[in-house]
Protein backbone atom coordinates (compact mmCIF):
# COMPACT_ATOMS: atom_id res chain seq x y z
CA UNK A 1 0.00 0.00 0.00
CA UNK A 2 2.44 2.38 0.70
CA UNK A 3 4.94 1.52 -1.94
CA UNK A 4 1.84 2.07 -3.89
CA UNK A 5 1.37 5.86 -2.93
CA UNK A 6 4.71 6.49 -3.32
CA UNK A 7 5.17 5.39 -6.65
CA UNK A 8 2.25 7.24 -7.88
CA UNK A 9 3.39 9.91 -5.83
CA UNK A 10 6.31 9.97 -7.83
CA UNK A 11 5.05 9.38 -11.38
CA UNK A 12 2.63 12.63 -10.43
CA UNK A 13 5.53 14.91 -9.27
CA UNK A 14 7.04 13.61 -12.54
CA UNK A 15 4.46 14.87 -14.92
CA UNK A 16 4.11 17.64 -13.39
CA UNK A 17 7.93 18.28 -13.67
CA UNK A 18 7.69 17.61 -17.17
CA UNK A 19 4.36 20.06 -18.22
CA UNK A 20 6.37 23.32 -16.08
CA UNK A 21 9.51 22.02 -18.67
CA UNK A 22 7.22 22.16 -21.47
CA UNK A 23 5.41 25.56 -20.80
CA UNK A 24 8.60 27.03 -19.55
CA UNK A 25 10.06 26.02 -23.37
CA UNK A 26 7.01 27.49 -24.59
CA UNK A 27 7.11 30.08 -22.85
CA UNK A 28 7.08 33.35 -24.80
CA UNK A 29 9.99 36.38 -24.20
CA UNK A 30 11.43 38.87 -25.88
CA UNK A 31 14.55 37.53 -25.87
CA UNK A 32 12.73 33.95 -27.86
CA UNK A 33 11.07 36.72 -30.07
CA UNK A 34 14.39 38.63 -30.64
CA UNK A 35 16.25 35.46 -31.57
CA UNK A 36 13.53 34.52 -34.10
CA UNK A 37 13.52 38.00 -35.94
CA UNK A 38 17.45 37.98 -35.75
CA UNK A 39 16.99 34.71 -37.79
CA UNK A 40 14.24 36.33 -39.71
CA UNK A 41 14.52 36.64 -43.77
CA UNK A 42 11.42 38.47 -44.66
CA UNK A 43 13.07 41.54 -42.70
CA UNK A 44 15.20 41.74 -45.75
CA UNK A 45 13.81 43.39 -49.31
CA UNK A 46 14.15 39.74 -51.21
CA UNK A 47 13.38 37.91 -47.96
CA UNK A 48 17.03 36.73 -48.94
CA UNK A 49 18.90 37.83 -45.65
CA UNK A 50 18.88 38.05 -41.89
CA UNK A 51 20.86 39.62 -39.37
CA UNK A 52 22.17 36.40 -38.71
CA UNK A 53 23.67 35.74 -42.40
CA UNK A 54 26.30 38.67 -41.74
CA UNK A 55 26.36 37.97 -37.28
CA UNK A 56 26.82 34.60 -37.51
CA UNK A 57 26.01 32.80 -34.21
CA UNK A 58 28.29 29.96 -35.00
CA UNK A 59 31.28 32.94 -35.15
CA UNK A 60 30.55 34.17 -32.26
CA UNK A 61 27.84 36.23 -34.30
CA UNK A 62 30.41 38.15 -36.56
CA UNK A 63 31.64 37.21 -40.15
CA UNK A 64 34.38 35.46 -42.15
CA UNK A 65 35.06 37.63 -44.64
CA UNK A 66 36.56 41.68 -44.90
CA UNK A 67 32.79 42.54 -45.93
CA UNK A 68 29.66 41.01 -45.82
CA UNK A 69 26.89 39.86 -48.45
CA UNK A 70 23.43 42.07 -47.79
CA UNK A 71 20.54 41.49 -50.60
CA UNK A 72 21.91 41.66 -54.68
CA UNK A 73 24.76 40.52 -53.60
CA UNK A 74 26.24 44.23 -52.53
CA UNK A 75 28.61 44.15 -49.39
CA UNK A 76 28.95 46.09 -46.49
CA UNK A 77 31.24 48.89 -46.53
CA UNK A 78 32.64 47.66 -42.79
CA UNK A 79 33.57 44.82 -41.47
CA UNK A 80 30.85 43.03 -39.56
CA UNK A 81 31.73 43.29 -35.93
CA UNK A 82 30.18 40.52 -32.91
CA UNK A 83 27.17 41.54 -31.13
CA UNK A 84 28.36 39.97 -28.47
CA UNK A 85 28.51 41.81 -24.66
CA UNK A 86 26.72 44.57 -26.45
CA UNK A 87 25.06 45.03 -23.30
CA UNK A 88 26.95 47.91 -21.55
CA UNK A 89 28.03 49.70 -24.36
CA UNK A 90 27.44 53.00 -24.69
CA UNK A 91 27.88 53.09 -28.62
CA UNK A 92 27.27 51.03 -31.70
CA UNK A 93 28.68 50.83 -35.02
CA UNK A 94 32.38 51.32 -35.95
CA UNK A 95 32.08 55.06 -35.51
CA UNK A 96 29.63 55.32 -33.14
CA UNK A 97 26.50 56.54 -34.86
CA UNK A 98 23.80 54.93 -32.48
CA UNK A 99 23.49 55.34 -28.78
CA UNK A 100 21.23 52.19 -27.60
CA UNK A 101 21.01 48.82 -28.94
CA UNK A 102 17.45 49.66 -29.72
CA UNK A 103 18.16 52.88 -31.97
CA UNK A 104 20.81 50.35 -33.40
CA UNK A 105 18.37 47.84 -34.29
CA UNK A 106 16.33 48.79 -37.37
CA UNK A 107 19.46 50.86 -39.10
CA UNK A 108 20.67 47.54 -40.93
CA UNK A 109 17.07 46.56 -42.26
CA UNK A 110 16.81 49.93 -43.75
CA UNK A 111 20.48 49.86 -44.88
CA UNK A 112 20.81 48.88 -49.07
CA UNK A 113 23.61 47.34 -48.12
CA UNK A 114 21.95 45.23 -45.81
CA UNK A 115 18.43 44.32 -46.03
CA UNK A 116 17.51 46.93 -47.63
CA UNK A 117 14.02 47.09 -46.38
CA UNK A 118 11.90 50.00 -45.62
CA UNK A 119 10.79 49.82 -41.57
CA UNK A 120 6.70 50.74 -42.46
CA UNK A 121 7.29 47.74 -45.14
CA UNK A 122 8.87 45.33 -42.47
CA UNK A 123 6.35 46.44 -39.60
CA UNK A 124 3.59 45.51 -42.20
CA UNK A 125 4.91 42.18 -43.21
CA UNK A 126 5.03 40.99 -39.73
CA UNK A 127 1.56 42.39 -39.26
CA UNK A 128 0.64 39.98 -41.93
CA UNK A 129 2.02 36.82 -40.07
CA UNK A 130 -0.41 35.41 -37.89
CA UNK A 131 2.83 33.77 -35.67
CA UNK A 132 4.32 36.94 -35.45
CA UNK A 133 1.20 38.95 -34.56
CA UNK A 134 0.19 36.35 -31.51
CA UNK A 135 3.81 36.34 -30.45
CA UNK A 136 4.24 40.22 -30.14
CA UNK A 137 1.20 40.48 -28.30
CA UNK A 138 1.74 38.04 -25.76
CA UNK A 139 5.40 39.53 -25.21
CA UNK A 140 4.41 42.91 -25.43
CA UNK A 141 0.92 43.30 -25.22
CA UNK A 142 0.85 44.91 -28.63
CA UNK A 143 1.11 44.08 -32.58
CA UNK A 144 3.95 44.52 -33.78
CA UNK A 145 5.55 48.41 -34.14
CA UNK A 146 8.68 49.86 -34.36
CA UNK A 147 9.04 50.35 -30.82
CA UNK A 148 8.38 46.69 -29.94
CA UNK A 149 10.82 45.38 -33.20
CA UNK A 150 13.44 47.37 -32.11
CA UNK A 151 13.30 46.05 -28.01
CA UNK A 152 12.94 42.68 -29.66
CA UNK A 153 16.26 42.79 -31.04
CA UNK A 154 17.78 44.85 -28.21
CA UNK A 155 16.60 42.53 -25.31
CA UNK A 156 17.98 39.45 -27.35
CA UNK A 157 21.59 41.02 -28.15
CA UNK A 158 21.56 42.04 -24.32
CA UNK A 159 20.94 38.42 -23.62
CA UNK A 160 24.20 37.71 -25.57
CA UNK A 161 26.66 37.98 -22.56
CA UNK A 162 29.86 35.78 -22.55
CA UNK A 163 31.56 35.46 -19.44
CA UNK A 164 32.53 31.75 -19.79
CA UNK A 165 35.98 32.17 -21.16
CA UNK A 166 39.72 30.00 -19.76
CA UNK A 167 40.02 33.97 -18.66
CA UNK A 168 37.52 34.06 -16.75
CA UNK A 169 38.43 30.57 -14.87
CA UNK A 170 41.64 31.93 -14.29
CA UNK A 171 40.40 35.31 -12.80
CA UNK A 172 37.95 33.75 -10.61
CA UNK A 173 41.22 31.72 -9.28
CA UNK A 174 39.46 28.49 -11.15
CA UNK A 175 41.91 27.20 -13.36
CA UNK A 176 45.67 28.25 -14.30
CA UNK A 177 46.93 29.88 -17.69
CA UNK A 178 49.38 28.50 -19.34
CA UNK A 179 53.07 29.95 -18.94
CA UNK A 180 52.94 31.30 -22.57
CA UNK A 181 49.40 32.76 -22.13
CA UNK A 182 50.38 34.18 -18.42
CA UNK A 183 53.35 35.84 -19.89
CA UNK A 184 50.94 37.19 -22.59
CA UNK A 185 48.63 38.78 -20.25
CA UNK A 186 51.62 40.64 -18.56
CA UNK A 187 53.08 42.23 -21.86
CA UNK A 188 48.76 43.17 -22.78
CA UNK A 189 48.48 45.08 -19.31
CA UNK A 190 51.96 45.86 -19.56
CA UNK A 191 53.90 49.05 -20.85
CA UNK A 192 55.94 47.50 -23.52
CA UNK A 193 52.85 46.68 -25.61
CA UNK A 194 50.32 49.05 -24.20
CA UNK A 195 47.31 47.12 -25.35
CA UNK A 196 45.36 48.01 -21.61
CA UNK A 197 45.04 51.39 -22.38
CA UNK A 198 42.34 50.63 -24.99
CA UNK A 199 41.41 47.46 -24.60
CA UNK A 200 40.34 47.52 -20.83
CA UNK A 201 37.66 46.83 -18.55
CA UNK A 202 35.82 43.73 -18.41
CA UNK A 203 34.97 43.28 -22.23
CA UNK A 204 38.58 44.51 -23.08
CA UNK A 205 37.37 47.82 -24.50
CA UNK A 206 37.40 51.76 -23.05
CA UNK A 207 34.03 52.29 -24.88
CA UNK A 208 36.05 55.22 -26.60
CA UNK A 209 37.32 56.11 -30.06
CA UNK A 210 40.94 55.58 -30.90
CA UNK A 211 42.78 56.15 -34.44
CA UNK A 212 45.36 52.86 -34.44
CA UNK A 213 46.76 54.14 -38.10
CA UNK A 214 44.12 52.65 -40.43
CA UNK A 215 43.93 55.91 -41.85
CA UNK A 216 45.82 57.45 -44.62
CA UNK A 217 43.43 59.65 -46.83
CA UNK A 218 44.29 57.73 -49.76
CA UNK A 219 43.75 53.64 -50.15
CA UNK A 220 42.56 53.71 -46.37
CA UNK A 221 40.13 56.53 -46.38
CA UNK A 222 37.16 55.63 -43.94
CA UNK A 223 38.03 58.47 -41.04
CA UNK A 224 35.29 56.69 -38.92
CA UNK A 225 34.32 58.88 -36.10
CA UNK A 226 35.06 62.14 -38.15
CA UNK A 227 32.20 61.09 -40.97
CA UNK A 228 30.07 61.69 -37.50
CA UNK A 229 30.49 64.79 -35.35
CA UNK A 230 33.15 66.50 -38.66
CA UNK A 231 35.76 67.31 -35.63
CA UNK A 232 39.05 66.84 -36.97
CA UNK A 233 40.80 65.53 -33.76
CA UNK A 234 38.40 62.54 -34.63
CA UNK A 235 39.87 61.90 -38.10
CA UNK A 236 40.39 57.86 -38.52
CA UNK A 237 39.12 57.13 -35.22
CA UNK A 238 37.23 53.81 -34.53
CA UNK A 239 35.35 52.29 -31.76
CA UNK A 240 37.89 50.33 -29.36
CA UNK A 241 36.14 46.74 -30.18
CA UNK A 242 35.65 44.17 -27.15
CA UNK A 243 38.50 41.53 -27.39
CA UNK A 244 36.47 38.51 -26.20
CA UNK A 245 36.23 35.69 -28.29
CA UNK A 246 38.20 37.70 -31.01
CA UNK A 247 40.09 34.52 -32.33
CA UNK A 248 36.62 33.39 -33.50
CA UNK A 249 35.95 36.87 -35.18
CA UNK A 250 38.71 37.39 -38.04
CA UNK A 251 39.47 39.09 -40.26
CA UNK A 252 40.25 42.14 -37.97
CA UNK A 253 39.37 46.04 -37.48
CA UNK A 254 36.59 47.91 -39.50
CA UNK A 255 37.71 47.24 -43.09
CA UNK A 256 38.46 43.37 -42.10
CA UNK A 257 42.04 44.10 -43.22
CA UNK A 258 44.20 41.71 -40.97
CA UNK A 259 43.65 37.53 -41.37
CA UNK A 260 44.71 36.72 -38.28
CA UNK A 261 45.81 37.70 -34.78
CA UNK A 262 49.57 37.40 -36.03
CA UNK A 263 49.21 39.67 -38.83
CA UNK A 264 47.22 42.23 -35.73
CA UNK A 265 50.10 42.02 -33.16
CA UNK A 266 52.77 42.56 -36.24
CA UNK A 267 51.24 45.57 -37.45
CA UNK A 268 51.18 46.48 -33.47
CA UNK A 269 54.54 46.50 -33.03
CA UNK A 270 55.17 48.85 -36.32
CA UNK A 271 52.23 50.23 -37.41
CA UNK A 272 54.68 52.44 -39.75
CA UNK A 273 55.76 49.39 -41.55
CA UNK A 274 51.96 48.71 -42.70
CA UNK A 275 50.45 52.57 -43.50
CA UNK A 276 53.68 54.92 -43.50
CA UNK A 277 51.17 57.19 -44.39
CA UNK A 278 48.92 56.97 -41.54
CA UNK A 279 47.19 60.29 -40.16
CA UNK A 280 46.42 61.60 -36.47
CA UNK A 281 47.78 58.21 -34.88
CA UNK A 282 47.67 57.77 -31.40
CA UNK A 283 50.45 58.82 -29.45
CA UNK A 284 51.00 55.42 -28.06
CA UNK A 285 51.59 54.35 -31.41
CA UNK A 286 53.92 56.67 -32.97
CA UNK A 287 56.87 54.25 -31.88
CA UNK A 288 57.58 50.68 -32.89
CA UNK A 289 56.52 48.37 -29.67
CA UNK A 290 59.90 46.26 -30.11
CA UNK A 291 58.16 42.87 -28.89
CA UNK A 292 59.97 39.90 -29.52
CA UNK A 293 58.71 36.91 -31.50
CA UNK A 294 57.95 34.82 -28.03
CA UNK A 295 56.65 38.21 -26.85
CA UNK A 296 54.30 37.93 -29.97
CA UNK A 297 53.04 34.55 -29.78
CA UNK A 298 52.37 34.99 -26.01
CA UNK A 299 50.18 37.68 -26.99
CA UNK A 300 48.18 35.83 -29.19
CA UNK A 301 47.76 32.54 -26.87
CA UNK A 302 46.30 35.21 -24.28
CA UNK A 303 43.90 36.53 -26.37
CA UNK A 304 42.98 33.45 -27.32
CA UNK A 305 41.83 32.71 -23.51
CA UNK A 306 39.32 35.44 -23.87
CA UNK A 307 37.23 32.51 -25.92
CA UNK A 308 34.01 31.73 -24.45
CA UNK A 309 33.44 28.24 -24.17
CA UNK A 310 30.35 28.19 -26.54
CA UNK A 311 33.11 29.14 -29.30
CA UNK A 312 36.23 27.11 -28.75
CA UNK A 313 36.48 25.05 -31.33
CA UNK A 314 34.67 21.09 -30.65
CA UNK A 315 37.35 18.50 -30.12
C1 LIG B 1 24.73 42.47 -44.69
C2 LIG B 1 25.36 42.22 -43.40
C3 LIG B 1 24.64 42.64 -42.15
C4 LIG B 1 23.34 42.39 -41.78
C5 LIG B 1 22.26 41.68 -42.59
C6 LIG B 1 23.17 42.94 -40.45
N1 LIG B 1 24.34 43.50 -40.02
FE1 LIG B 1 24.70 44.30 -38.19
N2 LIG B 1 26.45 44.99 -38.85
C7 LIG B 1 27.01 44.76 -40.08
C8 LIG B 1 28.15 45.63 -40.29
C9 LIG B 1 29.03 45.68 -41.52
C10 LIG B 1 28.25 46.42 -39.11
C11 LIG B 1 29.26 47.53 -38.86
C12 LIG B 1 28.78 48.75 -39.65
C13 LIG B 1 29.43 50.04 -39.24
O1 LIG B 1 30.04 50.08 -38.17
O2 LIG B 1 29.30 51.02 -39.98
C14 LIG B 1 27.18 45.97 -38.22
C15 LIG B 1 26.98 46.45 -36.92
C16 LIG B 1 26.02 45.97 -36.05
C17 LIG B 1 25.94 46.28 -34.64
C18 LIG B 1 26.91 47.16 -33.87
C19 LIG B 1 28.00 46.34 -33.23
C20 LIG B 1 29.07 47.17 -32.57
O3 LIG B 1 30.12 46.62 -32.21
O4 LIG B 1 28.90 48.38 -32.42
C21 LIG B 1 24.85 45.64 -34.14
C22 LIG B 1 24.35 45.64 -32.71
C23 LIG B 1 24.22 44.95 -35.25
N3 LIG B 1 24.97 45.16 -36.39
C24 LIG B 1 23.02 44.25 -35.19
C25 LIG B 1 22.34 43.83 -36.33
C26 LIG B 1 20.95 43.42 -36.34
C27 LIG B 1 20.03 43.42 -35.14
C28 LIG B 1 20.65 43.06 -37.62
C29 LIG B 1 19.33 42.61 -38.19
C30 LIG B 1 18.19 43.50 -37.99
C31 LIG B 1 21.87 43.24 -38.40
N4 LIG B 1 22.86 43.72 -37.59
C32 LIG B 1 21.98 42.92 -39.75
C33 LIG B 1 26.56 43.85 -41.00
C34 LIG B 1 25.26 43.35 -41.03
C1 LIG C 1 45.23 53.59 -28.78
C2 LIG C 1 44.27 52.57 -28.46
C3 LIG C 1 44.60 51.13 -28.74
C4 LIG C 1 45.73 50.43 -28.38
C5 LIG C 1 46.93 50.92 -27.63
C6 LIG C 1 45.52 49.07 -28.84
N1 LIG C 1 44.33 48.96 -29.48
FE1 LIG C 1 43.62 47.31 -30.38
N2 LIG C 1 42.13 48.42 -31.25
C7 LIG C 1 41.89 49.75 -31.00
C8 LIG C 1 40.95 50.25 -31.97
C9 LIG C 1 40.38 51.66 -32.04
C10 LIG C 1 40.67 49.18 -32.84
C11 LIG C 1 39.79 49.25 -34.11
C12 LIG C 1 40.61 49.98 -35.17
C13 LIG C 1 40.05 50.00 -36.56
O1 LIG C 1 39.24 49.16 -36.93
O2 LIG C 1 40.48 50.88 -37.34
C14 LIG C 1 41.41 48.03 -32.35
C15 LIG C 1 41.34 46.75 -32.87
C16 LIG C 1 41.99 45.65 -32.33
C17 LIG C 1 41.77 44.28 -32.74
C18 LIG C 1 40.79 43.82 -33.80
C19 LIG C 1 39.46 43.48 -33.18
C20 LIG C 1 38.37 43.21 -34.16
O3 LIG C 1 37.33 42.73 -33.72
O4 LIG C 1 38.51 43.50 -35.37
C21 LIG C 1 42.58 43.48 -31.97
C22 LIG C 1 42.70 41.98 -32.01
C23 LIG C 1 43.30 44.37 -31.09
N3 LIG C 1 42.93 45.68 -31.33
C24 LIG C 1 44.25 43.96 -30.16
C25 LIG C 1 45.15 44.84 -29.56
C26 LIG C 1 46.38 44.44 -28.91
C27 LIG C 1 46.84 43.00 -28.74
C28 LIG C 1 47.01 45.58 -28.53
C29 LIG C 1 48.38 45.72 -27.89
C30 LIG C 1 49.47 45.26 -28.70
C31 LIG C 1 46.14 46.70 -28.89
N4 LIG C 1 45.05 46.21 -29.53
C32 LIG C 1 46.42 48.04 -28.64
C33 LIG C 1 42.51 50.51 -30.01
C34 LIG C 1 43.74 50.20 -29.45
Amino acid sequence: MRKSIIFISGAIILILASMAFVIEKEKKTAVKLGKLLFNEKILSKDSSVSCASCHKPEFAFADTTAFSFGINKTTTSRNTPSVLNMKNRPYFFWDGRAASLDEQALMPIENPNEMGLPIKEAIKRLNESTFYKDYFLKVFGSLPNEKNLAAAFATFESSLETDNSRFDDWSYGKKTLTESEQRGREIFVGDKAKCFDCHWMEDFTDDDFKNIGLFDGMKLNDSGRFRINQKKEDIGKFKTPGLRNVAVTAPYMHNGMFKTLEEVIDYYNDPFKVVPNAQNIDASLKQPLGLTDTEKKDLVAFLKTLTDKAFEPKK
